[in-house]
């Protein structure tokens, strides 16, 4: 007989639930959506995908795929064949680095690339420098690894770019990998290629991995891009490329990324795949590959909308009194200085950023990103991936919270 139980101490879960938080977008996006529900005529800006549906191309090819049977079944762990070729043919076509078929693992979406590298490199107490404003996630994918984030924190006046005397400040004997996005989330900031390439010299020379997350790779606007650092490292000796098709191609809810590394790093993160997904939907993997043959069409008239709406949030926000913008290149993210509004003396009960966001959600229903999600308290994230009515709408809403306050 098997006794109930009554009134027994709390049985214990991972340490790890005292240091990992969640994904941090979630707590003011919750809450718009609650007052959405309530009828209230909320606009958001938090959203980190394209307002785009996925190409009626991709669709149609995964229509028909779905009728073919040997879908329904499992497939090779790093990825179906046909993709990874594309992955390869691509990689070269746009980023202009030369892999092979091998050097490709297919993973659930850029996120799980990212954590599944983090696996696959680290060791317990290894560091990962993480410049700051950062993407939410990767910090707390190098905890769940056993890694030690460290912060390499940058400001306004440098436009959130790192250098490498910060670099060699902060660098350790356990100092394993730097992660490095240009075009950045949240800021949109993107690196000249000197600039870019003064850091890649540095990883090389240090003997540090460059976990280089290229996921807005298309999202580029006046024509200034940064290589890849894949470019200048033929072997693939320290360079481990993140893609995917989620921003590029308007498939968020595909969840289809890929690693691109040295075989090596591959056959250990096919390692860990086998036994934590397997491999991806052959379905999605499908639209992926239909999305990387049919070129990038789509992805520039998705691309000018951008741009038409990044200049008209630029100019929106630089013409708000003492609100500093940085004029941001790529992605679909402009992140403004709002520290002035932050002090507790101009609005009441407002002392930092996430409370800046809910007064500006309470009182106006829109709804912005906290700078402190991305380690950046003072600031916000705006993301112009919503139509260009909402856009305008919302801009005026923030425009006329700060003209109340004078
Ligand atoms: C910088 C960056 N990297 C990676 C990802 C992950 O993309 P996904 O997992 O949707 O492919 C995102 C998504 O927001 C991102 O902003």
């Amino acid at each position: 007989m098997v006794k109930i139980l009554h009134e027994r101490n709390i049985m214990k879960i991972s340490d790890l639930n005292n240091s990992i938080t969640p994904s941090g977008t979630m707590a003011i996006s919750n809450k718009a959506r609650l007052l959405k529900q309530q009828g209230k005529p909320v606009i958001g800006f938090g959203a980190g995908e394209p307002d785009f549906p996925t190409p009626s191309y991709v669709i149609k090819d995964v229509q028909t795929a779905a009728e073919d049977p040997i879908n329904h079944k499992y497939s090779p762990v790093a990825g179906l064949d046909i993709l990874k070729d594309e992955i390869v043919r691509t990689s070269k076509l746009y980023s202009g680095f030369n892999v092979q078929n091998e050097n490709v693992l297919v993973s659930n979406g850029g996120k799980h690339a990212i954590l599944t590298t983090f696996m696959s490199i680290l060791n317990p107490g290894d560091e990962v420098l993480i410049p700051s404003p950062y993407w939410t996630t990767y910090p707390e994918a190098v905890k769940i690894s056993g890694g030690n984030p460290v912060i390499v924190d940058t400001s306004f006046e440098d436009e959130f770019k790192i250098n490498t005397e910060q670099l060699d400040g902060l660098k350790t004997d356990k100092t394993k990998i730097l992660v490095w996005v240009s075009p950045s989330n949240p800021t949109g900031v993107v690196y000249s290629k000197d600039e870019a390439e003064a850091i890649y010299e540095w990883a090389f020379q240090n003997d540090v991995w460059i976990l280089s997350d290229e996921l807005y790779e298309h999202l580029v606007y006046d024509g200034n891009t940064s290589p890849s650092p894949a470019q200048y490292d033929a072997q693939l000796r320290n360079t481990i490329v993140i893609n995917g098709v989620a921003k590029a191609y308007s498939m968020t809810g595909w969840r289809v990324g890929w690693i691109i590394a040295n075989t090596e790093v591959i056959n250990m993160a096919k390692k860990i795949q086998s036994h934590a997904t397997s491999n991806v939907s052959n379905l999605s993997q499908i639209a992926a590959y239909s999305a990387l043959k049919n070129g990038l069409t789509e992805t520039e008239i998705m691309k000018e909308s951008f741009n038409r709406r990044r200049l008209f949030a630029f100019q929106e926000f630089s013409n708000i009194p003492n609100v500093k913008t940085i004029k941001p290149n790529g992605a679909f993210y402009l992140f403004p200085d709002i520290s002035y509004y932050c002090d507790g003396k101009i609005i009441n009960n407002v002392n930092n950023s996430i409370d800046f966001c809910n007064w500006l959600l309470d009182e106006y229903y829109i709804a912005f990103v906290p700078g402190e999600v991305f380690g950046k308290n003072g600031f916000l994230r705006c993301s112009y991936a919503l139509s260009d009515g909402n856009l305008q709408e919302g801009l005026g809403r923030l425009t006329k919270a700060i003209k109340d306050l004078q």
